[in-house]
Order: structure tokens, then sequence, then C-alpha cells
């Protein structure tokens, strides 16, 4: 059993040790790209990062696992073409290069969500998630983060 947590009185890095020791993702302003349709988009993910290991906790039925893991792999495609419209509209030069970053991670997806199908034990379907959301963040968190300040500018902020 974990402790109580107070995750708003805590620093930004604080804040993340604690969501990776409860293994919970919580979303920080300092995530927003500038973009509120993004940044949604983003959050969401956050959300169904917390979801899917709280269906699997409580015994969800597998097909719900793997209707939420579906729900995030269809979340993910949508978000990159919207993304990849953003950043072709505002001129973003790393614009290719970061439709190659998406086409990785898409291809990457597409293994994982046969892979889900073939899966009985729901804890290999929790760590199939996992990946998901990690390497989704791990973008969110470096690539996106490089086009941001040349949206903020775009959009005189
Ligand atoms: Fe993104
Ligand atoms: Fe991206």
């Amino acid at each position: 059993m974990h402790g109580h947590i107070n995750i708003s009185t805590l620093s930004e890095l604080e804040c993340h040790r604690a969501v990776d020791r409860l293994g919970l993702l919580k979303w920080l302003g300092s995530f927003s790209v500038g973009d509120d349709a993004v940044d949604s988009q983003h959050r969401r993910f956050f959300d169904l990062a917390a979801t899917i290991p709280m269906l699997i906790d409580s015994d969800a039925p597998d097909a719900e696992v793997r209707a939420a893991i579906r729900m995030l792999h269809t979340d993910a495609i949508s978000h990159f073409t919207q993304e990849e419209a953003l950043l072709a509209e505002i001129a973003f030069t790393g614009t290719d290069r970061h439709r190659i970053a998406h086409q990785d991670l898409a291809y990457a997806f597409s293994e994982l969500v046969r892979e889900i199908d073939r899966q009985e034990d729901i804890h290999a379907l929790g760590a199939i998630a996992h990946q998901m959301v990690m390497a989704l963040l791990e973008h969110m968190l470096s690539e996106d983060m490089l086009y941001k300040s040349h949206l903020m500018r775009s959009r005189g902020l």
C-alpha cells in the first residue's frame, strides 16, 4: 500500500518521481506546446495511460483492456496526422523529420497492436500498453518539444 501523496505540493521533479513510483503519469503545465487541440490530444494519452492499468487492476474483462489499447493506437495515429498538418501550417523546418518519427512510432504500434490479439495474459497486455504509452510520452517530451518555441513564436506568444 502506498502512502498518500499530495502531488500539488511537489516540485516538478518530485512529482515525476512520485508518479513514477505509483506507476501513474500526471500531466504538467510545462508539457503544453501552445496549441489547445494538440494539448488536449496529449492529455488524453495521459488519461488512457492511467485508465489502462486501472482496468487491469480492477479485473476488467480482457476485451475491455484490448479495446482501450486499440483506442490509444487510433488516437495516436489521428494525433500524428493532425500534428503534422499543424507543423506544415506553421512552416516548422523539422516537419519532415517529425513525420518520420511519427511513422516509426506508428509502425512499432501496429506491431504491438497485432500482438494484443495473440496475448492471453492480462499483464502482458498491460506491458504492451505501457510500452506504447512510454514511447508516446518520450516522443512528446523530446520531439514535440522541439517545435514548441517555433509554434509559440508563430502565434505571437
Ligand atoms: Fe504529439
Ligand atoms: Fe509528434
